[in-house]
């Protein structure tokens, strides 16, 4: 099997594994880090979303074939920051956002993403930008107030 070096959270990682495994798998079967979830596995959900230099995608169907090269910088949401203080991260706790908390990363990742792109958003930029984040436990209100709140 091919052997690709991944730049993820700011260090280099090592992986043997095909070309076409999904970058989810990778993360979490490979270098044990788990808190990018798998959802539907097939780009619906948002479960699985990570940053590729800074832009929200999802992990499950990005082939890590298409990473393996040091312009392609990873984080996860264990590299959002060091111990939690990433303004998302401050305002999902102020909030009080998660019921039972499976779909929360790939939300934080997403918020994460428009607000690097969107220091400001609308109400309605903020609920264009969370659409493809699914929340079986429907915690969209609060979700797109810690979104407003971490902007502010
Ligand atoms: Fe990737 Fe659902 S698990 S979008």
């Amino acid at each position: 099997m091919p052997q690709y070096s991944l730049y993820i959270n700011e260090k280099e990682h090592q992986v043997d594994v095909a070309a076409d495994t999904p970058v989810l798998w990778v993360l979490r079967d490979h270098l044990n880090m788990v808190g990018t979830k798998y959802g539907c596995g097939i780009g619906q959900c948002g479960a699985c979303t990570i940053h590729l230099n800074g832009n929200a995608v999802r992990s499950c169907s990005l082939p890590v074939s298409a990473i393996a090269n040091a312009s392609m910088k990873i984080t996860t949401i264990e590299g959002l920051s060091e111990s939690g203080e990433h303004p998302v991260q401050q305002a999902w706790i102020e909030v009080d956002v998660p019921q039972c908390g499976y779909c929360q990363a790939g939300q934080i990742m997403s918020a994460a993403a428009l607000l690097n792109r969107n220091a400001n958003p609308s109400e309605d930029e903020i609920k264009n930008a969370m659409s493809g984040n699914l929340c079986r436990c429907g915690t969209y209100t609060r979700i797109n107030k810690a979104v407003a709140l971490a902007a502010t």
